[in-house]
């Protein structure tokens, strides 16, 4: 029998004050002014039609990302929260996190974030090297993140989280370490800390930088990996540490394969119904068109063939024990249906199980391709 699982909400604002050369997160460099009432009209009007798929079932997180949401003002952030509680029955314990460039960090805004509901700030430090920074092409230095960190801290938020990167252009084990410490030593809740890719559609994609290569990136992830454990943090993730009782409920709920729905430019949802039937939605993607009024891009059921694929994509990123329950619960369909491929990732070596849960192995993080191409 399906459940529904626990419903989010995310919140996605798409400028940035200028474009990273390595990002493709959908951000757009501003140009003039953030329309803040206006696209706060818009975000609870794109809210205001998908309302009938929420069904009046409890947010239990909200994330608001970007781009930049910390462009936005306090009073656009009240406005936007108070409409969302206005049509949604959020908890009153719900996880609510904004994200926030360093760059564009004030005292008195981050107070008046934090009265208009927010719980939890990540903030964009990616690293403490004056030099790294700028070939990053990030608008702060090194002490600007430090202070916007300590002013999360001062706050008494639920939490904060410091998303880093390593792996940088000519990056040296001691810098990324030494990333690592300073990071370590402002004492945030979270630690995000993702491996530089190199996207395609990006600057870096048609003009790649020299990175560390691949025994070095894993002398960087293997002592960085013991420095984060040293200093209390667990990894619950491929890129997420955390102090104990600290993860990240939001992306816990997506990585559960949880539902949520997704308002704002480009932002994905996915929404169970009692009847069975699981909705992707994709939300237009340029604030031009979404500006219109056009907000739906694209929606489409996920059928019951892909569903396990879709299941353990997200489920096999995080390395507590899974339930087995879950998997019958938010797919709908039974474990019979995936005996066979199972019994195959277990003779693999990738999965180990008890009669109640199964759990990702060391090799099978190491062969996660060919553990999820079982299941497609
Ligand atoms: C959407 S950004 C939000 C934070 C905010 N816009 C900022 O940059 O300060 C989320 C995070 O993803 C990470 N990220 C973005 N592009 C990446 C890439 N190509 N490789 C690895 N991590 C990346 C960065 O750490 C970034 O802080
Ligand atoms: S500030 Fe953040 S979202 Fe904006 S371009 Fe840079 S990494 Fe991407």
């Amino acid at each position: 029998m399906l459940k529904l699982p626990p419903l989010s909400l995310y919140i996605h604002i798409p400028w940035c004050v200028q474009k990273c050369p390595y990002c493709d997160f959908n951000s757009h460099a501003l140009k003039g002014d953030v329309p803040h009432q206006e696209y706060v009209d818009h975000l609870l009007a794109d809210l205001n039609a998908d309302l009938p798929m929420a069904n009046e079932r409890e947010v239990t997180t909200i994330f608001i990302g970007g781009g930049t949401p910390s462009l936005l003002s306090s009073q656009a952030m009240q406005q936007l929260l108070d409409g969302v509680r206005d049509r949604l029955p959020v908890s009153p314990q719900a996880e609510i996190t904004m994200e926030a460039n360093p760059g564009t960090v004030e005292a008195n805004r981050f107070s008046g974030y934090q009265q208009a509901g927010i719980n939890r700030i990540s903030i964009g430090v990616q690293s403490f090297s004056p030099d790294k920074l700028v070939r990053l092409g990030r608008i702060h230095g090194p002490d600007e993140a430090k202070r916007a960190a300590r002013l999360a801290a001062s706050l008494g938020l639920r939490s904060f989280n410091l998303d880093l990167m390593h792996g940088l252009p000519n990056q040296s084990l001691d810098e990324a370490l030494d990333d690592l410490r300073q990071a370590i030593a402002l004492s945030p809740p979270h630690l995000s800390w993702y491996q530089l890719t190199i996207e395609p559609n990006t600057s870096f994609g048609s003009r790649p930088p020299v990175l560390p290569d691949d025994d070095a990136l894993w002398d960087i992830f293997s002592q960085g990996h013991q420095l984060l454990t040293a200093a209390g943090y667990q990894q619950y993730e491929t890129s997420a540490y955390a102090k104990p009782g600290y993860q990240c409920q939001h992306n816990l709920n997506y990585w559960r394969f949880g539902d949520y729905l997704g308002i704002g430019c480009g932002a994905h949802g996915k929404i169970t119904f009692e009847d069975g039937r699981i909705l992707r939605t994709v939300k237009t993607k340029h604030p031009r068109g979404y500006m219109q009024g056009r907000y739906l891009d694209k929606q489409n059921q996920v059928e019951n063939e892909d569903r396990p694929f879709e299941f353990f994509m997200n489920r096999f990123r995080l390395l507590e024990m899974m339930p087995k329950q879950d998997f019958s619960d938010f797919t709908g369909l039974s474990e019979v249906s995936i005996h066979t491929q199972i019994e195959q990732a277990l003779a693999a070596g990738y999965l180990s199980e008890t009669a109640t849960h199964w759990q990702i192995t060391q090799k099978g993080k190491l062969f996660l391709n060919s553990l999820l191409e079982l299941f497609l």
